[in-house]
C-alpha cells in the first residue's frame, strides 16, 4: 500500500495572485499550482503506483473556495483517490463545501493494507490542539478498528519543530499521548513546518513533510509504503528549487513583518511579528537539515 503525503500546498483563489511571493520581495519563488502540478505529475510517474494521496493541511493559503475547487479538479485528474484534513490556514467549512468530489474525500477513518488510518483536524492555531470532543470521536473510531496498526494524519506535529519559538509550548503533545495510551499509534504524518523531518514523539515515530511549494529544502513530498509489518518513508524534493539563500534572507524578514502586521486582525493570521523571524530562521534550518538527512526511514 502505497500513500503520497502532499501538504501545505497554500493555493491561491485566483492562480494568477501572486501577492504571496511580492510580499517576499524579490525572492524568487515558485508558484503554488506551477508546483502542485509537478509534484502531482512525479507522484503519477512513479514506478511503484501511488495507492492513496493523503493531503495534510494547509491546502488553500486563505482558504478560498476556488482554490480548494482547482485542488479537487488537480487530484481528480490524477486518477488517484484522495484523502485530504484541513490545517490552520484552511477555513474547514469552506474546505468542507469545496474540496471533496469525484476522488476526493474528507479524511475521517479508514482501513487499508492492514492499518487503521485516523484522521485528526487540529485547528486554526498557529500550534494546534485536537480538543476533548474530537479525541472522544477518534477513540470511537478507533475502538471498532480491525487493525492494530494505527496510523495518525493531521496537520500539526506534535512535538516543537520550531525552534526557539516553540520552546514554551506544548503543541498537540498531551492530546496525542492521551490518544496513544487507550490506542497505541505507530505513526504520524504532518506538515506545518514545511520541511521534512523524522523525529519522534515518545515512542511514535513523527514523519513531518516539505510544503509542495516552499520551504528550506525546496518544495517536496512524502512517500510512505505500508505492508502488515511497518513502514517506510522517503521524502522526494526538489532542493534546486529552494531559493532560501542567504543574500535574501534580510529581505525575506522585511516582507514577512510587514505581512504580519497587515493581517493582525485576521483569524487566519494569529502571528507574533516575531514569528516572521523565527519561521525564516526555522527554513533555514531546514534546509541545512534536508541535506543531511537519511535517505529512508524504516519502522521495522
Ligand atoms: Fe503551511
Ligand atoms: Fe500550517
Amino acid at each position: 500500500m502505497r500513500v503520497a503525503q502532499i501538504t501545505d500546498t497554500h493555493l491561491k483563489g485566483d492562480p494568477d495572485d501572486l501577492a504571496v511571493i511580492e510580499w517576499l520581495g524579490g525572492i524568487t519563488l515558485h508558484d503554488p499550482t506551477e508546483s502542485l502540478e509537478l509534484i502531482l505529475t512525479d507522484i503519477v510517474a512513479l514506478d511503484t503506483p501511488v495507492d492513496l494521496i493523503i493531503g495534510t493541511g494547509d491546502l488553500a493559503d486563505r482558504g478560498h473556495p476556488l482554490a480548494y475547487r482547482r485542488l479537487n479538479a488537480m487530484l481528480n485528474a490524477t486518477g488517484i483517490p484522495a484523502m485530504v484534513v484541513p490545517g490552520n490556514h484552511d477555513l474547514p467549512d469552506v474546505l468542507d463545501a469545496n474540496l471533496p468530489g469525484g476522488s476526493v474525500e474528507l479524511g475521517t477513518f479508514c482501513e487499508v493494507a492492514g492499518w487503521s488510518f485516523v484522521f485528526a483536524r487540529s485547528g486554526n492555531t498557529e500550534w494546534g490542539e485536537l480538543g476533548p470532543a474530537q479525541l472522544s470521536t477518534l477513540a470511537t473510531r478507533l475502538a471498532t478498528r480491525r487493525h492494530d496498526n494505527i496510523f495518525l494524519w493531521l496537520h500539526h506535529p506534535p512535538v516543537n519543530l520550531m525552534g526557539p519559538l516553540g520552546a514554551n509550548v506544548s503543541f498537540l503533545g498531551d492530546d496525542v499521548t492521551a490518544l496513544h495510551r487507550r490506542h497505541p499509534i505507530a505513526g504520524i504524518a504532518a506538515g506545518h513546518v514545511h520541511g521534512p523531518h523524522d523525529v519522534h514523539h515518545g515512542d511514535i515515530p513523527v514523519h513531518a513533510t516539505p510544503s509542495t511549494f516552499m520551504g528550506g529544502g525546496g518544495p517536496g513530498y512524502r512517500i510512505f509504503d505500508f505492508d502488515e509489518h511497518g513502514f517506510t518513508t522517503t521524502v522526494r524534493s526538489w532542493p534546486e528549487r529552494s531559493t532560501m539563500t542567504d543574500d535574501k534572507r534580510d529581505t525575506l524578514v522585511t516582507n514577512m513583518r510587514k505581512r504580519h502586521a497587515e493581517h493582525a486582525g485576521d483569524p487566519i493570521e494569529r502571528n507574533l511579528e516575531e514569528r516572521a523571524v523565527a519561521e525564516v530562521r526555522g527554513w533555514y534550518e531546514q534546509a541545512e537539515a534536508a541535506r543531511g538527512r537519511p535517505a529512508e526511514y524504516r519502522s521495522r
